[in-house]
């Protein structure tokens, strides 16, 4: 059986979500799709979108589903041609998530795999704190790291067990180093 193509990779903020689904793209051909990168492009650009974001960015909060939904729907229709793709950071809400079927429905796709990366708290903070040194990234000042991962506990985290409700998801260990994070992940999407 060949390796699994259309994902959900999912984790709390820092776990390595951006990390391996760049590597599924230059690796293994996947579309990568992250809402976060996209809204980071509206911000650069000094659009309407990227103006309106950062309100909620810039305090670890999430932007608003219709917004997203919207977003994540014009970036999904170039999937018709079916190389697959890796979300990188959708869905974050249970709303969202119930959306993500419709959308996919309508191209003839569905999702077919759930990977969750599993990192302690410590770990997180230590990375996007060494990130912040590296990035100056906005949203990781420790008080917005806070928020960031209690709104993923808070709002995000549930999506699982309604995605999981159709698909189980697989979890992968995030914490070793990149690569041996990445073989892992390919073991379970195999
Ligand atoms: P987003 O950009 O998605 O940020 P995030 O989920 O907080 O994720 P990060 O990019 O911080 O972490 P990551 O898991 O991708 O890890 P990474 O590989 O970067 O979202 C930002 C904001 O946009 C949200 O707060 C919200 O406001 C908005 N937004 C986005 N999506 C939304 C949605 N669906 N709905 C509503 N709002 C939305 O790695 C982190 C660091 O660790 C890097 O420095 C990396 O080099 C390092 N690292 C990675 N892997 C390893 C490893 N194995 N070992 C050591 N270091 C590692």
């Amino acid at each position: 059986m060949g390796l699994h193509r259309r994902l959900v990779l999912f984790g709390p903020p820092g776990s390595g979500k951006g990390t391996q689904a760049e590597l599924l793209r230059d690796r293994e051909g996947l579309d990568h799709i992250s809402p976060g990168d996209m809204l980071r492009q509206h911000q650069a650009a000094g659009s309407e979108l990227g103006r309106m974001a950062s309100a909620y960015m810039d305090r670890g909060e999430l932007v608003p589903d219709d917004v997203i939904v919207d977003m994540i729907k014009q970036r999904l229709q170039g999937e018709a041609d079916g190389i697959g793709f890796v979300l990188d950071g959708f869905p974050r809400t249970v709303p969202q998530a119930s959306s993500l079927g419709g959308m996919l429905e309508q191209l003839g796709q569905a999702v077919d795999a759930v990977v969750v990366l599993d990192v302690p708290e410590q770990v997180l903070t230590l990375r996007l704190a060494r990130r912040a040194a590296r990035e100056h990234r906005h949203d990781d000042s420790p008080e917005v790291i806070k928020q960031r991962l209690r709104v993923y506990w808070d709002q995000t985290e549930p999506v699982l067990g309604y995605l999981g409700e159709r698909l189980p998801a697989r979890h992968v260990d995030g914490s070793p180093p990149v690569e041996e994070v990445y073989a892992q992940l390919l073991e379970a999407l195999a």
